[in-house]
């Protein structure tokens, strides 16, 4: 018989007929009469209960019933006199796959700790909480090609492994073939990189912008949806090493068309959420967040505030409030600088732009003032930083002095500044670090949380 998903099965029009549903046993309760499974298929949060008339069932039959096993059930769909569903199944005929020893299947009925559940990563997307957040992040990559697309933007697919740090921030993870015990090298003892898989030394990515700016001075607009990898040594509830960015780059695009493009972009995301992930969403916030469909609503509604750097500095150093890293003109914006302004200040989510420029990347289009760059950050609430991102220095003598100043090796970077040498434009670009934004759609509190396998500094198990 064919199989029909749990999520469609809450269908007045299928009460009274023959359903067969395979899912994984939550939990099983009863008497010797009548005995109740709740069954869950990953497809939906709702579970089916299913009922089984112990005069057509052996105890025998049902005693492999525990919380995991997983089975197929035939039988027909009837409504429900039962508190909190609408329809179930009566059971007629029963399968099981796979079962799930009580002594050893870890996920028991209830009551898991968060951490607890980091250690048992491989198992937790059986939980509701793990299958909620899993559907909500699918959901938002699916928005997020859909709002670029309809936008006319192009998917490009920019490299992972790659010669040239973009953010210059020197935290990349080092690929090699080279044998670490046993390193060649060269006459005057470096290393011999001549002699590795690319003829030079190659990492990771941690963004795919430069690479992002030549399909858009080619295509237009474009964006890519990938994985990032950074080594900094940042144990946080908000850094991973391994995390998935989205970074659209737009010719003929000024830092405030860059603004509106990603105030337009996250509400457009958060919306597609609220619309299509509304029952995951609210278990979510019923068991996490009580706030969490307000705060979502909020930031729907509200336009976020612009104000540059140098204003944010100014308000928090006349906040009067001590902050565990003194704040001064020049100083990068720690978290709860961010939060400060987002949560207490303006109580919306900001857009900082016009940062100081030795804080921030070699490419960000310089201002006339010599102190500031074009950038944009966008801070939200419990988040900080969401989205960064500039207008680029489109000028090649101005940036090729940047990168001279900075000692990036002109060697990685003649390509990029072909850009510039030929047909350069105005153009703009940002990035929406994707974990802060399941992160904040979820209400979740630590980033290790939204991803299916979090890699972290000393973490790297499943
Ligand atoms: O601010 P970042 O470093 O900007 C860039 O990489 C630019 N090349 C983007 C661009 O203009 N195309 O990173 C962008 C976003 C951050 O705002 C943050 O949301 C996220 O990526 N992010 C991280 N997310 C999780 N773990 C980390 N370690 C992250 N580092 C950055
Ligand atoms: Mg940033």
């Amino acid at each position: 018989m064919k199989r029909t998903k749990i999520v469609d099965i809450f269908n007045p029009e299928l009460i009274g007929s023959e359903v067969c549903v395979k899912g994984w046993v939550r939990t099983r309760r009863g008497n010797k009469y009548v005995q109740f499974v709740a069954l869950n298929d990953g497809s939906t949060i709702k579970n089916i209960q299913i009922v089984f008339d112990m005069n057509n069932f052996t105890d025998e039959q049902l005693k492999p019933i525990t919380t995991g096993a997983s089975i197929c059930v035939e039988g027909i769909l009837v409504e429900s006199m039962g508190k909190g569903q609408t329809c179930e199944i009566q059971a007629k005929k029963l399968e099981v796959y796979g079962t799930a020893d009580p002594e050893t299947y870890p996920l028991q009925k209830k009551g898991h700790t968060l951490e607890f559940l980091r250690e048992k990563a491989h198992l937790r997307p059986r939980t509701n909480t793990f299958g909620a957040i899993l559907r909500v992040r699918s959901a938002l990559a699916y928005a997020i090609h859909k709002f670029f697309q309809e936008k006319g933007f192009f998917y490009l697919n920019t490299p992972l492994i790659t010669a040239s740090d973009c953010e210059g921030a020197g935290a990349m993870f080092q690929v090699t073939t080279l044998p670490l015990s046993d390193l060649p090298k060269t006459e005057d003892g470096a290393v011999d990189y001549a002699q590795d898989f690319f003829g030079k030394p190659t990492a990771l990515t941690v963004s795919g912008q430069l690479e992002g700016e030549l399909g858009a001075t080619a295509l237009g607009a474009i964006y890519t949806f990938g994985p990032t990898f950074r080594a900094e040594n940042s144990n946080t509830p908000r850094h991973l090493s391994e995390f998935w960015m989205i970074e659209p780059e737009m010719a003929f695009y000024d830092i405030a068309d860059n603004m509106d493009l990603a105030e337009e972009f996250v509400k457009y995301c958060i919306r597609y959420a609220l619309d299509h992930c509304r029952d995951d969403i609210e278990f979510l916030a019923e068991h996490f967040d009580k706030d969490l469909i307000n705060r979502l609503e909020f930031v729907l509604h509200n336009d976020f505030v612009r104000l540059t750097y140098t204003e944010g500095v100014k308000i928090l150093e006349e906040s009067g409030k001590k902050f565990e890293f003194p704040v001064s003109w020049g100083i990068d914006l720690q978290s709860e600088h961010e939060r400060y302004l987002v949560e207490e200040h303006f109580k919306k989510p900001v857009i900082l732009t016009d940062y100081p420029k030795d804080i921030k990347a070699f490419y960000m289009k310089q201002n006339e003032d010599g102190k500031t760059v074009r950038a944009m950050d966008v801070l939200f609430p419990n988040i900080g930083e969401i989205i960064g991102g500039s207008e680029r220095e489109a000028d090649y003598d101005k940036l090729l002095k940047r990168i001279e100043e900075l000692n990036i090796p002109m060697k990685d970077m003649w390509w990029y500044l072909d850009t510039r040498r030929f047909g350069t434009v105005p153009h703009s670009g940002f990035g929406l670090g994707f974990e802060r934004l399941v992160l904040f759609v979820t209400g979740m509190t630590n980033i290790r949380d939204v991803i299916p396998f979090p890699r972290t500094p000393n973490n790297a198990e499943f």
